[in-house]
Parts: C-alpha cells; sequence; structure tokens
C-alpha cells in the first residue's frame, strides 16, 4: 500500500519563512511524488498564541496559498485547515487521557514558549499543543512526517503515544510515524543571529527572510546578514555560523553542493557571496510569491479546494477515530 504522509504549519504569520519552506514545505512538495500526501493549516494550534481574528483568517488563507503556491498539487494531495476537520480535537481529547503531565511538561518548546510569556500568560493549549499535534498525525495513519529539527522532540511524543495506544489495545489501533528530516537543511538559522533558528515569530524581522516580502527588502536582509569577522568563504557551523547558514541556503536553492560554492568562492569576499545569493533567492521566491498573491486575490477559488480537502481528510479521519473508539471501549454512535 502507498505509504502516508502528513505534515502541517501553524497560520501564525502572514507570510511563512525560509526555514518553513526549506525544512518542511521542499519535501512535501517532493514526497506527492511517491506518497499519499495530507497537508493541514493548523489553525486551532496558533489559537494558543491569541491572534486576533481577522489576522488569524487572513493569516490561514495565505498561508494555505503559500502551499499551493509552492507545489503542493490538490489534484494528488489533500490541503485542508485543521478547524474543518473536528475529529482533530476529538482525538486530541482520547489522547489527553494517555500523556503523563512530566511528559508534556518536559516539551522544550513548551519550556521556552511558556517561559517567554511567564505564567499569567501561559494557557492550557499551550501545554496540549503536542497532543493535539499527535492527533493530527494519528488521525491519517501516518506513516511519515516531514519537518524541521524543531519538531523533532513533538514526533517523539506522537510515536510514544502510538505505541502506547497498541500496547493497551493491540496492534493496529494505530499507525506509529516516522520522522522524516533532511539533515542539511533541518535548521535554517536567523539572518542577523545565526546562533537561533529563522522565525515566524523573530525578535528582528531583518533576519528572517519572508516568502512573500517584497523582494528589494528579501535582497538587503541577505545584503546585512551577520557573518564574522574573518573573510574565508568556508562552512565552520561553529567558528563561521553566519557564513555556515548562508551557504546552506544558497546550496539548497541553486543546487551546487556546499563543496563546489566554497570552491567557487575561494578568494572571493563575504560580500560576493551575500549579492550573488541575493539574486539566487530573489529568482527562486519570485514565482512562489506571485502564485501565493494570486491565490491569496481569489479567496474563492481557495476556499474551495480547502473545502474539497477537508471533506476528504474528514471521512479518513473519521474510520481512524472509530476504530480508536472501538478499540477503547466506546459504545457505537448508531445515530451517524
Ligand atoms: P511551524 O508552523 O512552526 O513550522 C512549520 C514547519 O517548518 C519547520 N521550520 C523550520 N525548518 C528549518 N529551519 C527553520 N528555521 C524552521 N522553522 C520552522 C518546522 O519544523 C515545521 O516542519 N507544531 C508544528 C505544526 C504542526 C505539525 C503537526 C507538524 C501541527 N501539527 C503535525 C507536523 C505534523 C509547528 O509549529 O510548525
Amino acid at each position: 500500500m502507498t505509504q502516508r504522509v502528513f505534515s502541517a504549519m501553524q497560520p501564525t504569520s502572514d507570510s511563512l519563512q525560509l526555514g518553513n519552506y526549506l525544512g518542511a514545505l521542499v519535501q512535501w512538495v517532493k514526497l506527492q511524488d511517491t506518497h499519499d500526501a495530507i497537508y493541514s493549516v493548523v489553525d486551532l494550534h496558533a489559537l494558543t498564541v491569541s491572534p486576533e481574528p481577522e489576522l488569524l483568517r487572513s493569516r490561514t488563507r495565505a498561508t494555505a496559498a503559500q502551499f499551493l503556491a509552492a507545489g503542493v498539487d490538490p489534484d494528488r494531495s489533500l490541503c485542508f485547515v485543521q478547524s474543518h476537520v473536528p475529529q482533530h480535537a476529538e482525538l486530541a481529547w482520547i489522547l489527553s487521557t494517555f500523556t503523563g503531565m512530566g511528559e508534556a511538561g518536559r516539551m522544550t518548546q513548551f519550556k521556552d514558549k511558556s517561559a517567554k510569556v511567564g505564567e499569567s500568560g501561559t494557557n492550557v493549549g499551550l501545554f496540549t499543543y503536542p497532543i493535539l499535534m499527535a492527533a493530527d498525525i494519528l488521525l491519517y495513519d501516518t506513516n511519515v512526517v516531514p519537518v524541521g529539527e524543531d519538531q523533532r522532540q513533538h514526533l517523539e511524543l506522537s510515536r510514544d503515544l502510538a505505541q502506547r495506544l497498541n500496547g493497551r489495545f493491540g496492534d493496529g489501533t494505530v499507525v506509529v510515524p516516522e520522522p522524516h528530516i533532511v539533515k542539511s537543511t533541518a535548521k535554517i538559522y536567523d539572518l542577523q543571529d545565526p546562533t537561533a533558528k529563522m522565525s515566524k515569530s523573530a525578535v528582528s524581522p531583518k533576519g528572517t527572510i519572508e516568502i512573500l516580502e517584497d523582494p528589494k527588502k528579501v535582497a538587503k536582509n541577505i545584503k546585512s546578514a551577520t557573518t564574522d569577522s574573518g573573510s574565508e568563504i568556508r562552512f565552520d557551523r561553529e567558528a563561521k555560523p553566519g557564513v555556515a547558514n548562508l551557504l546552506t541556503i544558497y546550496s539548497a536553492l541553486d543546487g551546487r553542493s556546499v563543496e563546489q560554492l566554497e570552491a567557487d568562492y575561494e578568494g572571493k569576499m563575504y560580500g560576493h557571496l551575500k549579492v550573488d545569493l541575493a539574486d539566487v533567492v530573489v529568482e527562486y521566491l519570485t514565482p512562489i510569491r506571485e502564485a501565493a498573491l494570486d491565490w491569496i486575490e481569489s479567496p474563492d477559488r481557495l476556499d474551495e479546494v480547502l473545502a474539497q480537502g477537508a471533506a476528504k481528510a474528514s471521512a479518513l479521519a473519521q474510520g481512524t477515530l472509530d476504530r480508536i473508539y472501538d478499540r477503547l471501549g466506546l459504545v457505537p454512535a448508531l445515530h451517524r
């Protein structure tokens, strides 16, 4: 049987950033060729950061638009909004009853995020966030989950929960998912602070390359990227994190290996690398940006794609949920 892929992104920003694209979206598009693929905009997850309603709505559509613009093909893959498929929240409840408090409390993203907002700003949803994520994955009998490095621990929890359910209720209750994390692009770093990951919610917008950003600004951010005081263009994550990050991005978009780039830039200055990389990035992102803006400008067409995706996803999800409810001993709901 064809293996199933599932992955998702949060609509927490007006635009995705290059880390989302290189760490995950590129793989999503590739895996469509070999796998049965399902991709979601996880708006229920985004509620944990209390977004403004109008922003949440526009960002949800903009995120889906960028999936499609980057090459997610709705004729081959399902693309939908999480809140349109109520089974996600239902399975999350079930899984929460199998998750230990300590286990959830050990999640480093929860610790980081709750430390940032303090106890009074931390809602329970932020704590149970990885359980909803496990529900997203297990609901579709997912085999493979393409994500960046920062999601590794969350995926480990999904695997632990899957194994726990199978241990208790028998093999085949749920499918145990495998992470798909491509090492070279698993963590793209901030241009201003190349020891921190590039993020949609970065402190300084200058450190981020946004897919929907004006190309001039993208180029400017790359040209003002932090590099070290030396001059040699060499991949050294420890000693030259800024240069290493630029080489990673360059290689991922241009196709030349990092070794080849090092050879091609021998004797050249950081400035050369940055100017060339700015061109490469702008040229690469321009068609994606334009296609995304087209989708954003036709919300009816976009909503139609999302509705079709949700209808199919919901049918699959209900099948899995019925199986799990049955194994758990819940009485069948005959009215459905
Ligand atoms: P999110 O929305 O923060 O990020 C979406 C995807 O982008 C990857 N990513 C990066 N990869 C490389 N370098 C970076 N700097 C970088 N920044 C982000 C993330 O690893 C992710 O793959 N919890 C998830 C959303 C989610 C999900 C799921 C993912 C909810 N349910 C089920 C997979 C399966 C998140 O917040 O991703």
